[in-house]
């Protein structure tokens, strides 16, 4: 039977992306509840031997200003808040959809993860300076904002280096709009719907959807703050492909985020210093 839509085309052809990790989902279960017990998340946790591993290298990471070095996910999970242990725990999954260069992006696996983690290190710390409660997913959301080029990297390959191109041809279009004319479909649109299939929130996936959509990321806070540190890592050129300066920002999106202006220059000065020792720490 034909697929009708292209996105079903696209993952028709996608079957190299390995599911997001159920033990990392079931621990997100868990950290809904901010009296978790600790013991049981372990359990949970260790049955991923690569989570676990990942966990405690990124956990140890001067990013993550704990005052001294763990060798236990119980240790690290008594130091650490739930905001945290969410944001490590996530981060730790996303090592393994980034092992391959994105070659029509531009983009290195190191570029692309550094791009992700300072996006969820600037949701968060946006989100801090302004004495916000953290949206639900905000991590989840921030971190993986850019999944989708990841499986437009897998379902075109040679038809990627079409979007250089393009881009180059038509300096007026959004990156979204050169993507929609050389593949049919956006990295949004796409992120969104492999986030929907592995059953994550719809706020998640909604604000995934919208991170480059003008009038979408205003509707909702969780969007509105993905968007914006997404915009503003941008801005700083880390992990920076050939899209990184071809997008419009609305008007009113400060306030749909709840963020003030004044707490731009601190939280763009603590993502960078944050991102660097996460650097120093997984690539040196
Ligand atoms: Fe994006
Ligand atoms: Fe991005």
């Amino acid at each position: 039977m034909r697929p009708d839509t292209v996105l079903d085309q696209i993952f028709e052809k996608v079957d190299r992306i390995p599911n997001f990790p159920e033990t990392a989902q079931r621990a997100l279960r868990l950290l809904q509840d901010e009296e978790v017990d600790f013991r049981e998340l372990e359990k949970v946790v260790r049955h991923d031997a690569a989570i676990t591993a990942n966990f405690l290298k990124l956990v140890n990471s001067a990013a993550f200003g704990l005052p001294r070095k763990v060798n236990t996910l119980l240790q690290a999970f008594s130091l650490l808040g739930i905001n945290q242990i969410k944001f490590v725990l996530i981060a730790s999954c996303l090592g393994q959809y980034l092992k391959e260069p994105i070659k029509g992006y531009n983009l290195s696996p190191q570029d692309i993860w550094m791009h992700s983690m300072a996006c969820g290190l600037m949701a968060e710390t946006l989100a801090h300076r302004a004495g916000l409660h953290r949206p639900e997913n905000l991590y989840t959301a921030a971190l993986l904002h850019d999944i989708g080029k990841i499986v437009l990297g897998l379902y075109v390959e040679g038809e990627l280096e079409k979007l250089e191109e393009t881009l180059e041809k038509n300096p007026e279009l959004t990156f979204m709009q050169a993507e929609w004319l050389v593949l049919g479909a956006d990295h949004a649109i796409v992120g969104a719907e492999l986030l929907r299939r592995w059953e994550f929130p719809r706020e998640v996936y909604f604000a995934v959807r919208a991170h480059h959509d003008e009038s979408l990321m205003l509707q909702t806070h969780l969007a509105a703050l993905t968007a914006l540190a997404n915009a503003l890592v941008n801005l700083m050129g880390i992990g920076a492909g050939v899209d990184t300066f071809a997008y419009h920002l609305p008007e009113g999106l400060l306030e749909a985020a709840k963020v003030t202006e004044k707490d731009l220059y601190p939280a763009i000065v603590e993502t960078f210093e944050k991102a660097e020792a996460l650097k120093a720490t997984l690539f040196a």
